[in-house]
């Protein structure tokens, strides 16, 4: 009797020749034989296709893990003048950085000069996210490993502030709130936090300190001053390592000319002051408005402690370099020196070379009269020193960029 079963360690080639005599037979099995290989090895490789372009196969996105030696930031409002200027400089001293930004006040054409001078994978990724949106941002923080947060998203207007106060409440001290429960939730050790001398309001003795009585008189700087408040709640029983930098009026650009300052042009009328010398120096609006010249300061325009964005941002580096955890640091980011409106306008009109015309009005709500820092603090603990105090040159890099990029960054 034939034995067609077959013992399983049993050769497949040792099978057919056990069937003496059946030679068409086993020619036909050997062709089915091949034909199914054939099959396999073609389903195989699709499989391989089908799965590898799948988003779940693909190997680990590198802000998806904590890689050792790598820190990564989360930079919120990343598209804005400030956050993509702080980009730029963490990317250059080998950061890694996700931004998130909803565009409502960036710009994407930031973002994309970021993308093309570090394309490399793992340098920077751009993520389209409200901040109000506290699903989203849960999200977020549950694919991404971040070490640190720089947050600078923000509506950030003193004169539109008073005129829609609950934006300000929501985007400034709610949107604080959500950052720092996902912050808690996914154990993020970081927190460097973009505060303002607004949250001081208008202090009786300059210049200030960081012990100065906070005292706002806008809801911008209220909104800050609450979301700082929280911070400092939260913080006091938590290991998280807190940075809150109030900055003073932040001016200039990139002096390599790779960034700008591009604010949106229907918030020209809420603008600041830098923004508005250079539409009038270009001729899209009539002339410079100086709004209050009866304050109790020198020449009766407004004075300022302007601080460059370069210089900024190094602040932040150090105070991210310099946190630790469980503590809290407050500090001050300006020169140390007041200038007027006055003076101002007069450095713009010698950047710029245009002889802007200038008209004087009566104050604006929410503004004060005279605030300028003191920088003590921040130099002691922190090593920091403002580097790029010349207003006039610092306006001029301004100003280069933006005739070079009459529409700054296009539309986004
Ligand atoms: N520019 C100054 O002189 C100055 C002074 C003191 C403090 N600050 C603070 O610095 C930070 C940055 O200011 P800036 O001048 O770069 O402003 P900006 O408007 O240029 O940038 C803010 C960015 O935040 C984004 N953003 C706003 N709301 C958001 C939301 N809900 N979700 C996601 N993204 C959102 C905007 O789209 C924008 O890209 C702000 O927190 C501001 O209060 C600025």
């Amino acid at each position: 009797m034939l034995n067609f079963s077959r013992s399983r360690n049993q050769p497949r080639a040792a099978r057919s020749m056990s069937l003496g005599g059946m030679d068409y037979v086993d020619q036909k099995r050997k062709g089915n034989f091949i034909g199914k290989v054939f099959l396999l090895a073609a389903l195989t490789a699709l499989c391989i296709l089908v799965i590898k372009r799948s988003p779940s196969f693909t190997t680990p996105s590198p802000f998806s893990v904590h890689e050792p030696g790598v820190t990564h930031v989360l930079v919120t409002g990343g598209a804005g003048y400030i956050g993509s200027h702080a980009t730029l400089r963490l990317l250059k001293e080998s950061y890694r950085v996700t931004i998130v930004d909803n565009l409502s006040r960036g710009n994407l054409g930031a973002v994309k000069v970021l993308q093309s001078l570090f394309p490399e994978p793992g340098r920077l990724q751009f993520i389209y996210t409200d901040l109000g949106d506290a699903k989203s941002v849960d999200k977020i923080f549950s694919e991404n490993k971040f070490d640190a947060v720089m947050h600078f998203a923000a509506v950030a207007y003193v004169g539109e502030s008073t005129l829609y106060p609950l934006k300000y409440y929501h985007n400034i001290t709610s949107n604080t709130l959500v950052v720092l429960e996902s912050m808690a939730k996914y154990n993020v050790k970081t927190f460097i936090y973009s505060s303002t001398c607004a949250t001081y309001g208008e202090p009786e003795k300059m210049p200030i300190t960081e012990v100065t009585e906070q005292k706002p008189i806008n809801p911008y700087g209220k909104a800050k001053k609450m979301a700082e408040d929280i911070i400092l709640d939260f913080s006091k029983n938590s290991k998280m390592a807190v940075m809150i930098l109030r900055y003073f009026n932040v001016i200039g650009s990139d002096p390599e000319g790779r960034l700008g300052e591009a604010p949106r042009p229907e918030l020209r009328e809420h603008g600041r002051i830098s923004g508005a010398c250079f539409d009038a120096a270009r001729g899209i609006t009539q002339g410079l408005k100086v709004t209050g010249t009866d304050y109790n300061t020198p020449d009766g325009t407004c004075i300022r402690d302007y601080i460059d964005v370069t210089d900024l941002v190094d602040a932040h580096v150090k105070a991210l370099e310099k946190a630790k955890p469980g503590k809290v640091g407050i500090y001050n980011v300006g020169t140390g020196k007041g200038r007027s409106v006055k003076e101002f306008v007069s450095a713009c009109k010698k950047a710029t070379g245009v002889d802007i015309k200038v008209d004087f009005l009566p104050r604006r709500p929410g503004d004060y009269a005279e605030v300028y820092s003191d920088p003590t603090k921040i130099r002691q603990e922190l090593n920091w020193t403002a580097q790029y105090t010349d207003l006039e040159k610092s306006i001029q890099v301004a100003w280069k960029w933006q005739k070079s990029r009459p529409n700054g960054y296009g539309s986004s």
